[in-house]
């Protein structure tokens, strides 16, 4: 109990720095084009579990990295995972009207401003990787940038997209779900992860870099296992976005290829994987586990 109130606190005040530094960094509301501006904040703050952060910051306290960089590459992920957030709502993909319990971006503004929130929010992304310290050397910055970019990009998140929004109606085998899901979601997750360790001053060893890759990629397919789960059991109050959405558009999803036990079971043994991958470094690694606890467990 005393382990998981510290937990709750350690997350809590990690979300709250980084609503702060996400406040700051977001250009102001009556700057112009303020529409645009104002659409972009109402995206970004005020909601969301901010998981790919903590996820950072968790990574970056396993190889020991200074906040403020650490603050940089969560942020960079964050405003990645909103964009991909406001297009993935808008009718063109999966026609959300709610999403982190407030109306989805394109209804609360309308869809090209939408649009253009997610194309401000990814450059934004990188212009704030580009332009602040994140790494011990230049070669190493312009490293986790590629990194950012792979995993954004169609062969990382948007590709991810694509394949989902082409197997509405089909009948994926599993090893093409989990194509799907590695892509759409687990990129930019592995990226979170990644990203914050390489913020390290001493540079992280091959050794660790694997063992933080393997746990980043389990996590990051467990997360989505678990969002497909949720979407059967969970209500639209508890999650802020609409449940049974997969259903009604007809996406091929965990639950409706395994079932629901089954897609259960194999989110407990990718948790357990993911756990593997940081049984030698102990207390160091303590955060990335109760991370993984809590995405695995989650009820929103
Ligand atoms: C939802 O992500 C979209 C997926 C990639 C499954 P989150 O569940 O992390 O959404 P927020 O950021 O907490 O709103
Ligand atoms: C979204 O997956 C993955 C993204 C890249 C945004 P979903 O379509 O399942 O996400 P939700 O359930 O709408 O949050
Ligand atoms: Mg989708
Ligand atoms: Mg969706
Ligand atoms: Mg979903």
């Amino acid at each position: 109990m005393l382990a998981n109130n510290d937990f709750q606190d350690w997350m809590r005040q990690r979300q709250l720095r980084m609503e702060a530094v996400l406040e700051q960094l977001l250009p102001a509301p009556d700057l112009a084009p303020q529409r645009l501006h104002q659409a972009m904040r109402y995206a970004v703050l005020g909601g969301g579990k901010r998981v790919r952060p903590l996820l950072a910051f968790a990574a970056g306290e396993l190889s020991g990295a200074p906040l403020d960089r650490v603050e940089t590459v969560a942020a960079a992920v964050e405003l990645i995972h909103v964009y991909s957030l406001v297009h993935d709502d808008l009718p063109c993909m999966d026609n959300d009207a709610l999403r982190r319990g407030k109306p989805t971006c394109h209804v609360e503004f309308d869809e090209a401003t939408a649009l253009l929130v997610g194309d401000s929010l990814q450059s934004l992304a990188f212009q704030l990787v580009a332009e602040r310290p994140i790494a011990h050397s230049a070669a190493l910055q312009l490293e986790m940038i590629r990194v950012l970019a792979l995993a954004a990009g169609s062969r990382g998140m948007a590709g991810g997209q694509a394949i989902d929004l082409d197997s509405v109606g089909k009948n994926l085998s599993q090893p093409e779900l989990e194509f799907m899901h590695i892509h759409k979601t687990g990129a930019l997750i592995r990226a979170a992860v990644l990203l914050g360790a390489h913020c390290s001053n001493n540079g992280v060893e091959a050794e660790q870099l694997e063992a933080i890759n393997h746990y980043a990629k389990c996590i990051g397919l467990a997360f989505q296992v678990v969002d497909d789960i949720l979407d059967v059991e969970a209500s639209t109050a508890t999650l802020g976005k609409t449940a049974g959405k997969d259903a009604e558009n007809d996406k091929p999803t965990y639950v409706s290829i395994l079932g629901l036990s089954a897609a259960r079971e194999l989110a407990d043994e990718l948790h357990q994987d993911a756990l593997s991958a940081l049984a030698d470094y102990g207390d160091r690694a303590r955060r990335l586990v109760q991370l993984a606890d809590f995405i695995v467990r989650r009820q929103s």
